[in-house]
């Protein structure tokens, strides 16, 4: 009997981190896939050693080279460890989101992270988001929820956990950001964010968190 997924798409900003914490929370022991941080990674590290973002093949040979270790389970204890060091903050960063939706066009890139990523699914469970975890990663999974609202509320969202962090940024330049990234991740012939044809499409939009992990939590009766 294959291992359960419960995979959360949807563009940035839009609450997957919330609602996959949620059911970490809720589900306990099942694994979490981030696949986000690792687009996030392999950008940064391509970026560090001086790759050639736009040379595709040189950047996917880099993805098996890197030791990638995720630490903690809250928003406030998490860490990513690549290669031993501490590259939590710099992967928060929007400018790290904009190379990662770049290099993440491309089907090398792409095609080196998929095994890495189906790698992550272990006994009891595992719970996935990103962009197309429904869709081509775990066209298998038992859940597949899709996330949405629009880009203005996900901008101030995106601005709020930034700050959060101790990161600054404004609101008219991030909201210019993020609509460039969703409209890269939505319009890319390979792999681009859309709901899989059996997801569940939440619009968060308006929605308070408590709102919408009321809806997630329906879903999840409903699915068994
Ligand atoms: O989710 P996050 O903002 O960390 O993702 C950064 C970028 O990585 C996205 O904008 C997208 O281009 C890419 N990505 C992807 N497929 C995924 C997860 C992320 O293409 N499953």
């Amino acid at each position: 009997e294959a291992v359960p997924v419960i995979t959360v798409d949807g563009p940035s900003g839009v609450g997957k981190g919330l609602v996959t914490r949620w059911l970490a929370q809720r589900l306990r022991g099942w694994h979490r896939l981030d696949s986000g941080a690792l687009y996030r990674i392999l950008a940064l590290a391509a970026h560090r050693r001086r790759v050639d973002l736009d040379d595709a093949a040189a950047v996917a040979r880099l993805a098996p080279t890197l030791d990638i270790r995720f630490e903690g389970e809250r928003e406030d204890d998490e860490r990513i460890l690549v290669d031993g060091q501490d590259w939590t903050r710099d992967l928060r960063r929007e400018s790290t989101g904009a190379l990662a939706s770049k290099i993440a066009a491309a089907p090398p890139v792409r095609a080196a992270l998929l095994q890495r990523q189906r790698d992550f699914r272990r006994a009891p469970g595992l719970i996935a988001d990103g962009r197309d975890m429904g869709t081509v990663v775990f066209p298998d999974a038992a859940l597949k929820i899709f996330m949405d609202a629009s880009p203005e509320e996900r901008a101030q969202r995106r601005l709020k956990q930034l700050s959060e962090k101790g990161i600054q940024a404004t609101l008219a330049p991030l909201c210019e950001e993020i609509r460039a990234r969703d409209e890269r991740d939505r319009n890319r012939p390979v792999a681009p964010l859309k709901p899989a044809e059996q997801a569940e499409v939440v619009d968060t939009t308006g929605l308070s968190p408590e709102a919408v992990l009321a809806r997630v939590e329906a879903l999840l009766r409903r699915h068994g």
